[in-house]
């Protein structure tokens, strides 16, 4: 299968949270991180997410020119089975061009050329498969896909396998609750035999927190 290189990047609490109990947006990274995520944002030919962190977030996930002189505007790529995109969200607006890939059959039109949408088969969740995104984001010419969650998505990665490398920002705070967000949610593994083994890359100090990086062991 052909598939771009993939990273996955995400910020946690000390307690592996990765967002407020209420699912909210908050934020975890120190200025010196922020300004990490955006260059390497703009290294990466696409950024993706997944439709839930575009309902609760509503990023732009554009490249700031504050952090990057003259960025590049990567492709803005998000999951979304049932193509439930709100029309007035931020990714679709004209700063960068946008992909939305959803299921076969339920395509819907945006306004602009600017925004495209792809439907891919389903696995049997229902979700968008993978790695029919993958090879799909390859053939349009993404070689280096940045991840950028919420859980469900980097869940979705992890299971699979289908990362390289995947960077955790800790930022020195607790945040707490059963069901707050984490970097990995979905199911999870079902015993020790399923677990997902990574390499420690590299570990520093970042501001005020530390930012952790891991290759996947395939
Ligand atoms: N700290 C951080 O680094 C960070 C980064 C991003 C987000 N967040 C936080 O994370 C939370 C959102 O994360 P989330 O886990 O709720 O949602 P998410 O991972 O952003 O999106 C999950 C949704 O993606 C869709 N999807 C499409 N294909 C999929 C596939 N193959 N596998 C799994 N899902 C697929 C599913 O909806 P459909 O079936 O309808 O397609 C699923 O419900 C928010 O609280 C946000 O603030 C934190």
């Amino acid at each position: 299968m052909n598939r771009p290189y993939v990273i996955v990047n995400c910020a946690m609490s000390a307690d592996g949270k990765s967002a407020l109990p209420t699912r909210k947006q908050l934020r975890i990274s120190s200025d010196e991180d922020i300004e990490r995520m955006y260059k390497l944002r703009n290294e990466c030919d696409a950024v993706l997410v997944g439709i839930d962190t575009i309902l609760s977030d509503d990023p732009k996930l554009t490249v700031k020119a504050k952090y990057v002189k003259n960025p590049k505007q990567p492709l803005r790529v998000v999951l979304d089975s049932k193509c439930r995109i709100p029309k007035d969200t931020l990714v679709l607006n004209n700063a960068a061009k946008t992909l939305i890939i959803t299921t076969e059959g339920n395509e819907k039109h945006f306004e602009g050329k600017h925004v495209e949408v792809i439907g891919c088969k389903a696995n049997k969740e229902e979700h968008v498969d993978l790695e029919c995104a993958l090879e799909l984001l390859y053939q349009k010419g993404v070689k280096k896909l940045l991840v950028e969650g919420g859980g469900t998505i980097t869940w979705s990665f992890l299971e699979k396998r289908l990362l390289d490398d995947l960077y955790i920002y800790i930022g020195p705070c607790v945040i707490g609750g059963k069901t707050t967000p984490t970097v990995a949610d979905g199911l999870g593994i079902k015993n020790e035999g399923e677990l997902i083994s990574l390499k420690i890359v590299d570990v520093t100090r970042l501001g005020a927190g530390i930012l952790t990086q891991y290759r996947m062991i395939q």
